[in-house]
Protein backbone atom coordinates (compact mmCIF):
# COMPACT_ATOMS: atom_id res chain seq x y z
CA UNK A 1 0.00 0.00 0.00
CA UNK A 2 2.97 2.35 0.96
CA UNK A 3 4.03 2.44 -2.53
CA UNK A 4 0.29 2.77 -4.22
CA UNK A 5 -0.80 6.45 -6.47
CA UNK A 6 -3.86 8.36 -5.69
CA UNK A 7 -4.59 11.57 -7.91
CA UNK A 8 -4.35 14.84 -6.69
CA UNK A 9 -4.58 18.21 -7.19
CA UNK A 10 -1.27 20.25 -6.88
CA UNK A 11 0.39 23.39 -7.38
CA UNK A 12 3.86 23.79 -7.73
CA UNK A 13 3.28 28.02 -7.98
CA UNK A 14 0.93 30.11 -6.60
CA UNK A 15 -1.74 31.89 -9.17
CA UNK A 16 -4.53 31.60 -10.67
CA UNK A 17 -6.81 28.09 -11.34
CA UNK A 18 -3.89 27.37 -14.57
CA UNK A 19 -1.59 26.64 -11.38
CA UNK A 20 -3.98 23.65 -10.50
CA UNK A 21 -2.13 20.41 -12.14
CA UNK A 22 -4.04 16.74 -11.64
CA UNK A 23 -0.79 14.55 -10.85
CA UNK A 24 -0.11 11.54 -9.41
CA UNK A 25 0.87 11.31 -6.26
CA UNK A 26 2.44 8.52 -3.27
CA UNK A 27 0.21 7.65 -0.19
CA UNK A 28 2.23 6.20 2.51
CA UNK A 29 1.51 4.61 5.90
CA UNK A 30 0.26 6.85 8.63
CA UNK A 31 3.00 7.80 12.08
CA UNK A 32 1.83 8.22 14.97
CA UNK A 33 -1.30 10.57 15.55
CA UNK A 34 -2.13 10.40 11.60
CA UNK A 35 -4.42 8.34 9.60
CA UNK A 36 -4.98 7.37 6.46
CA UNK A 37 -8.22 7.92 4.52
CA UNK A 38 -9.48 7.21 1.16
CA UNK A 39 -11.34 10.08 -0.12
CA UNK A 40 -15.47 9.81 -1.17
CA UNK A 41 -16.19 13.75 -1.85
CA UNK A 42 -13.99 17.21 -0.96
CA UNK A 43 -15.49 20.36 -0.22
CA UNK A 44 -15.02 23.45 -2.00
CA UNK A 45 -13.87 26.55 0.19
CA UNK A 46 -13.34 29.68 -0.39
CA UNK A 47 -9.74 29.36 1.57
CA UNK A 48 -8.90 27.30 -1.12
CA UNK A 49 -8.51 30.39 -3.26
CA UNK A 50 -6.69 32.19 -0.56
CA UNK A 51 -3.98 28.91 -0.92
CA UNK A 52 -3.69 28.68 -4.16
CA UNK A 53 -3.32 32.05 -5.22
CA UNK A 54 -0.75 32.81 -2.41
CA UNK A 55 -2.77 35.16 0.37
CA UNK A 56 -2.05 32.38 2.22
CA UNK A 57 1.34 30.55 2.04
CA UNK A 58 1.81 27.34 2.50
CA UNK A 59 4.95 25.77 1.24
CA UNK A 60 5.19 24.10 -2.06
CA UNK A 61 3.88 22.22 -4.06
CA UNK A 62 1.27 21.78 -2.40
CA UNK A 63 -2.17 19.46 -2.78
CA UNK A 64 -4.92 21.77 -1.75
CA UNK A 65 -8.16 21.06 -0.07
CA UNK A 66 -9.05 21.70 3.68
CA UNK A 67 -12.26 19.60 3.90
CA UNK A 68 -13.42 15.68 3.08
CA UNK A 69 -15.17 12.74 3.84
CA UNK A 70 -14.20 8.68 3.00
CA UNK A 71 -13.34 5.68 4.88
CA UNK A 72 -10.07 4.81 7.16
CA UNK A 73 -7.82 2.86 5.57
CA UNK A 74 -5.48 3.13 8.32
CA UNK A 75 -4.36 4.36 11.21
CA UNK A 76 -1.01 5.34 13.42
CA UNK A 77 0.39 4.80 16.68
CA UNK A 78 -1.72 6.32 19.29
CA UNK A 79 -4.87 6.67 17.73
CA UNK A 80 -7.73 5.60 19.53
CA UNK A 81 -10.94 7.07 18.50
CA UNK A 82 -11.31 5.94 14.57
CA UNK A 83 -10.40 2.79 13.14
CA UNK A 84 -9.95 0.90 9.86
CA UNK A 85 -13.36 1.00 7.66
CA UNK A 86 -14.69 3.85 9.87
CA UNK A 87 -16.77 6.42 8.09
CA UNK A 88 -15.39 9.43 8.72
CA UNK A 89 -15.26 13.29 8.15
CA UNK A 90 -12.87 16.66 8.21
CA UNK A 91 -11.72 20.32 7.86
CA UNK A 92 -7.96 20.23 8.55
CA UNK A 93 -4.82 22.39 8.14
CA UNK A 94 -2.88 21.49 6.33
CA UNK A 95 -4.31 21.30 3.11
CA UNK A 96 -4.79 17.74 1.09
CA UNK A 97 -8.31 17.06 0.81
CA UNK A 98 -8.31 17.77 -3.21
CA UNK A 99 -7.05 13.88 -3.65
CA UNK A 100 -8.37 10.15 -3.84
CA UNK A 101 -6.30 9.39 -0.43
CA UNK A 102 -4.19 10.94 2.31
CA UNK A 103 -2.68 10.57 4.87
CA UNK A 104 -3.06 13.49 7.94
CA UNK A 105 -3.32 14.54 11.44
CA UNK A 106 -6.02 12.03 12.92
CA UNK A 107 -6.71 15.63 15.85
CA UNK A 108 -9.67 16.72 13.42
CA UNK A 109 -11.52 14.04 11.47
CA UNK A 110 -14.37 12.63 13.30
CA UNK A 111 -16.59 9.81 13.25
CA UNK A 112 -19.25 10.29 10.61
CA UNK A 113 -23.15 9.11 11.37
CA UNK A 114 -24.28 6.53 9.48
CA UNK A 115 -27.72 9.44 8.18
CA UNK A 116 -25.11 11.89 6.98
CA UNK A 117 -23.95 10.72 3.88
CA UNK A 118 -20.28 11.40 2.05
CA UNK A 119 -21.03 14.38 0.22
CA UNK A 120 -22.99 16.12 3.04
CA UNK A 121 -20.40 15.59 4.93
CA UNK A 122 -18.09 16.94 2.53
CA UNK A 123 -19.60 19.89 1.90
CA UNK A 124 -20.26 21.27 5.36
CA UNK A 125 -17.69 20.44 8.12
CA UNK A 126 -15.62 23.24 7.12
CA UNK A 127 -18.63 25.23 6.58
CA UNK A 128 -20.86 23.95 9.43
CA UNK A 129 -18.08 24.60 11.58
CA UNK A 130 -17.16 27.65 11.03
CA UNK A 131 -21.75 28.95 11.11
CA UNK A 132 -21.32 26.75 14.59
CA UNK A 133 -18.61 28.69 16.22
CA UNK A 134 -19.84 32.30 15.07
CA UNK A 135 -22.91 32.37 15.89
CA UNK A 136 -22.43 30.18 19.07
CA UNK A 137 -18.74 30.90 20.37
CA UNK A 138 -18.36 34.40 19.16
CA UNK A 139 -20.10 36.43 21.24
CA UNK A 140 -20.99 40.09 21.66
CA UNK A 141 -20.31 41.71 25.22
CA UNK A 142 -24.07 42.42 25.72
CA UNK A 143 -24.84 38.81 24.44
CA UNK A 144 -26.89 37.75 21.94
CA UNK A 145 -30.48 36.78 22.49
CA UNK A 146 -33.48 35.43 20.17
CA UNK A 147 -35.31 38.62 18.53
CA UNK A 148 -31.39 40.17 18.47
CA UNK A 149 -30.94 41.46 14.88
CA UNK A 150 -27.18 40.15 13.47
CA UNK A 151 -25.96 41.14 9.65
CA UNK A 152 -24.09 38.53 7.68
CA UNK A 153 -22.20 39.08 4.33
CA UNK A 154 -22.43 36.70 1.43
CA UNK A 155 -25.68 35.30 2.79
CA UNK A 156 -26.20 32.79 -0.53
CA UNK A 157 -22.45 31.34 -0.31
CA UNK A 158 -21.49 27.99 1.70
CA UNK A 159 -21.05 29.32 4.83
CA UNK A 160 -24.12 31.75 4.82
CA UNK A 161 -26.69 29.61 4.09
CA UNK A 162 -26.22 27.78 6.89
CA UNK A 163 -25.54 30.69 8.79
CA UNK A 164 -29.25 31.97 7.88
CA UNK A 165 -30.80 28.36 8.89
CA UNK A 166 -28.76 28.01 12.59
CA UNK A 167 -29.44 31.80 12.85
CA UNK A 168 -33.30 31.50 12.36
CA UNK A 169 -33.48 27.83 14.69
CA UNK A 170 -31.00 30.02 17.47
CA UNK A 171 -34.40 32.90 17.09
CA UNK A 172 -32.03 35.58 15.64
CA UNK A 173 -33.23 37.74 13.24
CA UNK A 174 -29.99 37.21 10.42
CA UNK A 175 -30.04 40.39 7.89
CA UNK A 176 -27.95 38.86 4.95
CA UNK A 177 -26.31 40.37 2.05
CA UNK A 178 -25.77 39.02 -1.47
CA UNK A 179 -24.51 40.08 -4.67
CA UNK A 180 -27.99 39.52 -6.74
CA UNK A 181 -32.13 39.20 -6.48
CA UNK A 182 -31.78 35.43 -6.76
CA UNK A 183 -29.27 35.11 -4.24
CA UNK A 184 -31.46 37.28 -1.77
CA UNK A 185 -34.42 35.00 -2.66
CA UNK A 186 -32.25 32.25 -1.24
CA UNK A 187 -31.00 33.66 1.95
CA UNK A 188 -34.71 33.84 2.79
CA UNK A 189 -35.72 30.67 1.60
CA UNK A 190 -33.20 29.63 4.22
CA UNK A 191 -34.26 31.51 7.89
CA UNK A 192 -32.80 35.28 6.87
CA UNK A 193 -35.01 37.61 8.43
CA UNK A 194 -34.13 39.94 5.58
CA UNK A 195 -31.79 40.39 2.59
CA UNK A 196 -30.29 42.95 1.06
CA UNK A 197 -28.82 42.88 -2.62
CA UNK A 198 -25.32 44.76 -1.59
CA UNK A 199 -24.55 45.19 -5.53
CA UNK A 200 -27.49 47.53 -6.06
CA UNK A 201 -28.72 48.87 -1.97
CA UNK A 202 -27.00 50.64 0.22
CA UNK A 203 -26.70 48.02 3.29
CA UNK A 204 -25.77 50.49 5.81
CA UNK A 205 -29.05 52.86 5.09
CA UNK A 206 -31.31 49.52 4.79
CA UNK A 207 -29.78 47.70 7.73
CA UNK A 208 -30.23 51.21 9.75
CA UNK A 209 -33.96 51.19 8.53
CA UNK A 210 -34.64 47.73 9.63
CA UNK A 211 -33.23 47.96 12.94
CA UNK A 212 -35.24 51.41 13.62
CA UNK A 213 -31.98 53.18 13.14
CA UNK A 214 -30.03 51.32 15.87
CA UNK A 215 -27.95 49.01 14.00
CA UNK A 216 -26.98 45.27 14.70
CA UNK A 217 -25.25 43.43 17.94
CA UNK A 218 -22.98 41.43 15.11
CA UNK A 219 -21.61 41.98 11.73
CA UNK A 220 -20.07 38.63 10.60
CA UNK A 221 -17.95 40.20 7.51
CA UNK A 222 -15.73 37.42 5.12
CA UNK A 223 -15.97 39.86 1.98
CA UNK A 224 -13.47 42.25 3.96
CA UNK A 225 -12.24 45.07 1.56
CA UNK A 226 -15.26 46.39 0.07
CA UNK A 227 -17.33 45.58 3.00
CA UNK A 228 -15.14 46.18 6.04
CA UNK A 229 -15.52 49.98 6.99
CA UNK A 230 -19.51 50.08 5.91
CA UNK A 231 -19.92 47.50 8.56
CA UNK A 232 -18.76 49.11 11.04
CA UNK A 233 -20.76 51.77 10.54
CA UNK A 234 -24.14 48.72 10.75
CA UNK A 235 -22.90 48.27 14.67
CA UNK A 236 -25.25 49.14 17.66
CA UNK A 237 -22.92 50.93 20.26
CA UNK A 238 -20.32 48.19 22.32
CA UNK A 239 -21.02 45.79 18.80
CA UNK A 240 -18.79 43.45 17.86
CA UNK A 241 -17.40 43.01 14.28
CA UNK A 242 -16.46 39.82 13.57
CA UNK A 243 -14.21 39.71 10.61
CA UNK A 244 -13.48 36.38 8.96
CA UNK A 245 -12.63 36.63 5.41
CA UNK A 246 -11.50 38.13 2.65
CA UNK A 247 -13.18 37.25 -0.70
CA UNK A 248 -12.93 40.52 -1.80
CA UNK A 249 -9.23 40.89 -0.71
CA UNK A 250 -8.08 41.50 2.91
CA UNK A 251 -9.82 44.65 5.03
CA UNK A 252 -8.17 48.19 5.62
CA UNK A 253 -5.72 48.86 8.60
CA UNK A 254 -7.94 50.20 11.44
CA UNK A 255 -7.31 53.39 13.44
CA UNK A 256 -8.58 51.81 17.63
CA UNK A 257 -9.77 55.32 17.57
CA UNK A 258 -12.14 54.86 14.59
CA UNK A 259 -14.12 51.90 17.02
CA UNK A 260 -14.61 54.70 19.63
CA UNK A 261 -16.13 57.41 17.71
CA UNK A 262 -18.19 54.68 16.34
CA UNK A 263 -19.64 53.78 19.78
CA UNK A 264 -16.69 52.03 21.77
CA UNK A 265 -17.50 48.87 19.45
CA UNK A 266 -15.39 45.39 19.48
CA UNK A 267 -13.28 44.12 16.52
CA UNK A 268 -12.00 40.26 16.51
CA UNK A 269 -10.57 38.29 13.56
CA UNK A 270 -11.38 34.89 13.81
CA UNK A 271 -10.00 31.38 12.27
CA UNK A 272 -12.21 28.31 12.51
CA UNK A 273 -8.82 26.35 13.34
CA UNK A 274 -8.06 27.91 16.27
CA UNK A 275 -11.49 26.69 17.67
CA UNK A 276 -10.68 23.15 16.44
CA UNK A 277 -7.45 23.43 18.18
CA UNK A 278 -8.08 19.91 20.36
CA UNK A 279 -9.66 16.70 19.50
CA UNK A 280 -11.83 17.45 22.28
CA UNK A 281 -13.22 20.75 21.00
CA UNK A 282 -13.52 19.79 17.59
CA UNK A 283 -15.79 16.79 18.48
CA UNK A 284 -17.81 18.45 20.53
CA UNK A 285 -18.67 21.33 17.74
CA UNK A 286 -18.73 18.45 15.16
CA UNK A 287 -21.54 16.59 17.43
CA UNK A 288 -23.76 19.89 17.57
CA UNK A 289 -23.34 20.54 13.97
CA UNK A 290 -24.53 16.89 13.24
CA UNK A 291 -26.79 17.04 15.66
CA UNK A 292 -28.54 20.26 13.80
CA UNK A 293 -28.28 18.80 10.90
CA UNK A 294 -30.09 15.42 11.74
CA UNK A 295 -32.36 17.46 13.23
CA UNK A 296 -33.43 19.14 9.76
CA UNK A 297 -33.46 22.87 11.23
CA UNK A 298 -30.02 23.04 8.94
CA UNK A 299 -29.66 21.44 5.34
CA UNK A 300 -27.05 21.17 3.86
CA UNK A 301 -27.48 22.53 0.11
CA UNK A 302 -25.21 21.24 -2.73
CA UNK A 303 -25.58 23.25 -5.57
CA UNK A 304 -22.85 22.22 -7.75
CA UNK A 305 -20.16 19.19 -8.39
CA UNK A 306 -17.26 18.44 -10.27
CA UNK A 307 -15.52 15.97 -11.07
CA UNK A 308 -11.76 16.08 -9.01
CA UNK A 309 -10.66 16.37 -12.32
CA UNK A 310 -12.42 19.47 -13.17
CA UNK A 311 -11.15 21.39 -9.59
CA UNK A 312 -9.92 24.24 -11.61
CA UNK A 313 -12.88 25.25 -13.25
CA UNK A 314 -14.86 24.92 -9.44
CA UNK A 315 -12.27 27.90 -8.61
CA UNK A 316 -13.12 29.91 -11.63
CA UNK A 317 -16.57 29.86 -10.99
CA UNK A 318 -16.34 30.51 -7.42
CA UNK A 319 -14.24 33.57 -7.41
CA UNK A 320 -16.30 34.76 -10.76
CA UNK A 321 -19.62 34.24 -8.17
CA UNK A 322 -21.22 32.37 -9.80
CA UNK A 323 -21.96 29.32 -7.31
CA UNK A 324 -24.43 29.23 -4.13
CA UNK A 325 -24.53 27.30 -1.25
CA UNK A 326 -21.92 24.23 -1.25
CA UNK A 327 -19.68 22.79 -3.78
CA UNK A 328 -18.58 19.23 -3.81
CA UNK A 329 -16.16 17.73 -5.76
CA UNK A 330 -16.30 14.01 -6.56
CA UNK A 331 -13.63 11.09 -6.16
N1 LIG B 1 -12.12 32.50 9.24
C1 LIG B 1 -12.78 31.34 9.17
O1 LIG B 1 -12.86 30.59 10.14
C2 LIG B 1 -13.46 30.96 7.89
C3 LIG B 1 -13.91 29.66 7.69
C4 LIG B 1 -14.63 29.37 6.53
C5 LIG B 1 -14.85 30.37 5.59
N2 LIG B 1 -14.35 31.61 5.79
C6 LIG B 1 -14.60 32.70 4.84
O2 LIG B 1 -15.99 32.81 4.68
C7 LIG B 1 -16.27 33.24 3.37
C8 LIG B 1 -17.26 32.30 2.74
O3 LIG B 1 -16.62 31.08 2.43
P1 LIG B 1 -17.30 30.02 1.47
O4 LIG B 1 -16.27 28.98 1.21
O5 LIG B 1 -18.62 29.64 2.02
O6 LIG B 1 -17.50 30.86 0.12
P2 LIG B 1 -18.85 31.41 -0.55
O7 LIG B 1 -19.55 32.29 0.43
O8 LIG B 1 -19.61 30.27 -1.11
O9 LIG B 1 -18.26 32.28 -1.73
C9 LIG B 1 -17.79 33.56 -1.50
C10 LIG B 1 -18.87 34.61 -1.74
O10 LIG B 1 -18.34 35.88 -1.36
C11 LIG B 1 -19.04 36.88 -2.05
N3 LIG B 1 -18.13 37.90 -2.57
C12 LIG B 1 -18.17 39.21 -2.27
N4 LIG B 1 -17.24 39.88 -2.93
C13 LIG B 1 -16.58 39.00 -3.68
C14 LIG B 1 -15.50 39.10 -4.60
N5 LIG B 1 -14.92 40.29 -4.87
N6 LIG B 1 -15.07 37.97 -5.21
C15 LIG B 1 -15.63 36.79 -4.95
N7 LIG B 1 -16.66 36.62 -4.08
C16 LIG B 1 -17.13 37.71 -3.45
C17 LIG B 1 -19.81 36.19 -3.20
O11 LIG B 1 -21.20 36.21 -2.86
P3 LIG B 1 -22.12 37.44 -3.39
O12 LIG B 1 -22.10 37.37 -4.88
O13 LIG B 1 -23.45 37.16 -2.81
O14 LIG B 1 -21.48 38.70 -2.87
C18 LIG B 1 -19.27 34.78 -3.19
O15 LIG B 1 -20.23 33.84 -3.62
C19 LIG B 1 -14.92 33.34 2.64
O16 LIG B 1 -14.46 34.68 2.69
C20 LIG B 1 -14.05 32.45 3.47
O17 LIG B 1 -12.70 32.77 3.36
C21 LIG B 1 -13.66 31.93 6.92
Amino acid sequence: MSSSLTPAIQIQAFGGPEQMRLVELPVGEPGPGEIRIRHKAAGLNYIDVYQRSGVYANPLPLTLGMEGAGVVEAVGEGVTHLQPGDRAAYTSNPPGSYSGARVMPAKTVVKLPEAIGFDTAAGMMLKGLTAQYLLKKVRPVEGLEPGDFVLFHAAAGGVGLIACQWAKALGLQLIGTAGSAAKCELALAHGAAHAIDYSREDFVARVKALTGGRGVKVVYDSVGKDTFERSLECLRPFGLMCAFGNASGKAPMVDPASLAARGSLYLTRQTVFTHLATREATQAMADDLFAVVASGAVKIRIDQRYPLAEAAQAHRDLEARRTTGSTVLSL
